[in-house]
Formats: structure tokens, C-alpha cells, sequence
């Protein structure tokens, strides 16, 4: 077997994903936490209770267990809920709270990233029409406005929005996320909304901190017509251009385009400093005229694929170097904000990681100007709709006791982030599977 190793860039940052919601544990004033009371909207009636315990301090183990295992960088996200719990009032100590954080991560030598929106907002928001209310763009700004003024010390790098495609596409068209809605109508008028919110909280976050770097998470997912029928190819550029292409195209040129209705938000252009991307897996995709609830297609994966534990995520690392390509065209550097599998039993979870990384590093190698890599997630954490049945940590969680198990995939990438590098040794020790395919025999 040929050894060696593949090295990233100098500086290069490697650390791993968290969003406030699916960590901090007892978010009250929040969408979420009132959505999971609902009954029938979270798989086995779970909800996310105590999370990872971090608004009540564990935080700081688990930073020390990112700092301890090399991790380089941090992405976690603040709730506008505990900073705004009412349109009239700022809870001053949620901000101290998330300051003593930062500086938490700092004294770490971890880089922190923070994400402003993260799939959740305040109940209030909420009453007002959420994402569907214009209005959402001067109160939205509002917020940032208040917490860039308080975090700047301890931060430059900011994510205005995560994943607005699946946000407006799991609250707005399939009906999993709050507020539980199947209107293609409001699903536009959100992804419009969230353009100029983006492009309001750029400005704002510039005029307040000339120096930050701001940019948006975006899920990419290539769709791939499952047969040549021109309707199944058709299929997958409508997927494509509304899923993929139609919020960071329109900051780069203006253009909102969600191909039955178009818009000019000239505002946007040129409102993102860098791209960050969410990348899982890839669908194979084909018209099915009785899916109306599914925008008319049908999803699934490739027959042969590696499936994870709930067959959530195909294992297909090449769809890496492909987002990142897709990523490219838009001239700005890019973070892999997201990337990761579930697996309880850390079976797949290695193989996974350098399979991924190897594919990111092809692209980095084709002159790709790939940043960073921030691994979906530290610890096991309370995965929206499908609360704690999918288990994405490095670590695992025991929700019960709040104890941390340590799966082999920690030490894998604790290697990778020290090294800057995949290597042969480590993948031999860790994924022998993946072998042929990192280190082919000459
Ligand atoms: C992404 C979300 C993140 C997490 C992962 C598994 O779509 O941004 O919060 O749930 O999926």
C-alpha cells in the first residue's frame, strides 16, 4: 500500500458545528421549544429538555474536549429568543452569558464562528407572521445590530442565516419545522424576506465591524434525475436552481429567480464575504405528479449506497468536491460549515469523515479557496424533527446522565486536525475500508 499523507493549507481551520437550540437545553420564548410540545411533530414525542446542558454550564467541558483534541475553530449559533424575549426587552445577561462563551473559546486558541439564525426565533417573531412578514427585516436587523455591538470583541467571522433553502423548505413546504405550513406562496415570500434580512444584517455588521467576514451556510445537494426522462431531468435543474442556486445567486447578481416568479433585490449584491457550505449527501430525483406535498418530485438515494444508521445520509463523498465546485463560481473564499453523518455506533462515521475530507481536499487542490472544515457535531445533540433518534456527535450523548461517551471517530479526527492532514497511518488504524479508495495500490 503506497503511504503518505494529504496536507491542507497553512492556517487552515478544523473544528466542528453546534447550533444554540440543539445544545443549550431549556430555550424557553422559542419556536422550537414550543413546536416540540406539539403533539405528533417529533418522532416518539421527544424533545430537547436539558440538550447538551450547555446554558447551564457544560459548554465549557466541551469546549475543553474540542481544545484537547486539537480543534482549531468553533461554529456555534445564538438564540435571538433568550437575547429578545419580547419586541420591547434585552436580556443583557444572555448576551454576558454568550460573551463569557466566546472568550471561553478564545482562551481555547478556538477560532469562533457564530451563526445569528439557526432555524429558530423568538415566540413573538413567531405571532407577528415570522418569516412571512416583511417586517421580520427591520427586527431582525434590530437583533444583530444589538449582538455584533456586544459580541465584536470576541468575533469575526459571522453566518447572517443557516440554511434558508431548508428552512423555507421544512416550515414552509413539507411542514416539519415550525410554523408546520404547505404553501408554496409563503415559502417564496420567506426565501425573499431572508435575502433582504441577509443583506440588511451585512450592511449593519460592516458598518459596526469593518473588519468581519460575513457570508451565509448554505445545504448543497446535487439532484441527480434517477432515469432520462426529460421530466426527471427537468426535475432536478427546478430542484437545483430553487434549492441550491437561488439565495447566493441572488447576493452575487441581483437576481431572485424561483423560476415561476422572479424579482429584482438589487440590495443583495455583492452581500457576502465568504460561502459557507452544508454538505450530507446527494439525491437522485424524479417527477411524480401525485407528490404535490413534495414540489412534485420524489427523493431517494442510490441503490448501491452506504446508508447511514436511519438511512438519513448516503455516503457520497464525491458530491463534496462537486458542492464545492458549484461553490466556486461565486468568487468568495468557503468554509465547510457542515458536514457529518448519524451513527451511534461510529461504524460508518470514519469512513465517512475521510472519504469527505479526501474529496475536499481534491477540490482544495484544484485551486478551490476552502478555508476551513467545522464537522457536524461535537457532541451527539436534539436533531429538530427527528429529536435524539439520529446521533451526529464525534462524542455521544447520554441524555439521561448528561455523560459524554468518547467514539473512536474523536480520535480520528483529533489526528486529522493536528496533522492539517489525512494520512495513510491513520486512515489504515481508523477506516482500513476506505484504504483503496484514499491509497490505491500503484
Ligand atoms: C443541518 C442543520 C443542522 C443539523 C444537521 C444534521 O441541515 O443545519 O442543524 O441538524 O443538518
Amino acid at each position: 500500500m503506497p503511504e503518505g499523507t494529504y496536507y491542507f493549507p497553512e492556517g487552515f481551520l478544523w473544528g466542528t458545528a453546534t447550533a444554540a437550540h440543539q445544545v443549550e437545553g431549556r430555550n424557553p420564548n422559542n419556536t422550537w421549544t414550543a413546536w416540540e410540545q406539539e403533539e405528533g411533530r417529533i418522532i416518539n414525542g421527544q424533545t430537547s429538555d436539558l440538550a447538551c446542558d450547555w446554558w447551564g454550564g457544560r459548554w465549557r467541558e466541551d469546549f475543553d474536549r474540542a481544545q484537547t483534541t486539537f480543534q482549531n475553530a468553533h461554529r456555534l449559533s445564538i438564540a435571538w429568543s433568550r437575547i429578545q424575549p419580547a419586541p420591547d426587552r434585552w436580556d443583557e445577561s444572555a448576551l454576558d452569558y454568550y460573551r463569557e462563551m466566546l472568550i471561553g473559546l478564545k482562551s481555547r486558541g478556538i477560532v469562533p464562528m457564530v451563526t445569528l439564525h439557526h432555524f429558530s426565533e423568538p415566540l413573538w417573531v413567531a405571532e407577528m407572521g415570522g418569516w412571512e412578514n416583511p417586517e421580520i427585516i427591520d427586527i431582525f436587523t434590530a437583533f444583530v445590530q444589538k449582538a455584533v455591538e456586544a459580541l465584536k470583541p470576541y468575533c469575526n467571522l459571522w453566518v447572517t442565516i443557516n440554511e434558508p433553502d431548508v428552512f423555507a423548505l421544512s416550515a414552509y413546504v413539507v411542514g416539519v419545522f415550525p410554523p408546520g405550513k404547505k404553501d408554496l406562496k409563503a415559502a417564496y415570500q420567506v426565501m425573499h424576506n431572508m435575502v433582504r434580512a441577509h443583506a440588511r444584517a451585512y450592511a449593519v455588521i460592516h458598518e459596526i465591524q469593518p473588519e468581519a467576514q460575513v457570508g451565509s451556510a448554505y445545504h448543497y445537494r446535487q439532484f441527480v434525475p434517477a432515469t432520462w426522462f426529460p421530466a426527471d431531468r427537468w426535475m432536478a435543474k427546478v430542484f437545483h436552481t430553487l434549492f441550491n442556486d437561488l439565495f447566493p445567486r441572488t447576493l452575487k447578481d441581483g437576481l431572485f429567480n424561483a423560476v415561476v416568479k422572479k424579482d429584482r433585490i438589487p440590495e443583495a449584491i455583492g452581500t457576502q464575504d465568504f460561502i459557507g457550505l452544508n454538505y450530507y449527501s446527494n439525491d437522485l430525483i424524479r417527477f411524480n405528479i401525485l407528490a404535490r406535498d413534495q414540489m412534485f418530485a420524489t427523493l431517494s438515494f442510490p441503490k448501491d449506497a452506504q446508508m447511514s444508521e436511519n438511512g438519513f445520509i448516503a455516503n457520497l463523498p464525491d458530491g463534496m468536491e462537486a458542492c464545492v465546485r458549484w461553490g466556486t463560481q461565486f468568487g468568495k473564499p468557503i468554509y465547510i460549515t457542515e458536514n457529518g453523518v448519524e451513527d451511534s455506533t461510529d461504524e460508518m462515521r470514519p469512513r465517512y469523515l475521510v472519504e469527505h475530507l479526501h474529496a475536499l481536499w481534491r477540490a482544495i487542490n484544484n485551486n478551490a479557496p476552502v478555508l476551513g472544515y467545522f464537522h457536524w457535531s461535537l457532541v451527539d445533540n436534539f436533531e429538530w424533527e427527528r429529536g435524539w433518534t439520529q446521533r451526529f456527535g464525534l462524542w455521544g450523548l447520554d441524555v439521561e446522565t448528561q455523560k459524554r461517551i468518547r467514539r473512536p471517530s474523536v480520535d480520528l479526527f483529533a489526528e486529522i486536525c493536528r496533522m492539517n492532514g489525512i494520512s495513510s497511518e491513520m486512515v489504515a488504524q481508523f477506516a482500513p475500508e476506505s484504504l483503496p479508495r484514499l491509497f490505491p495500490p500503484a
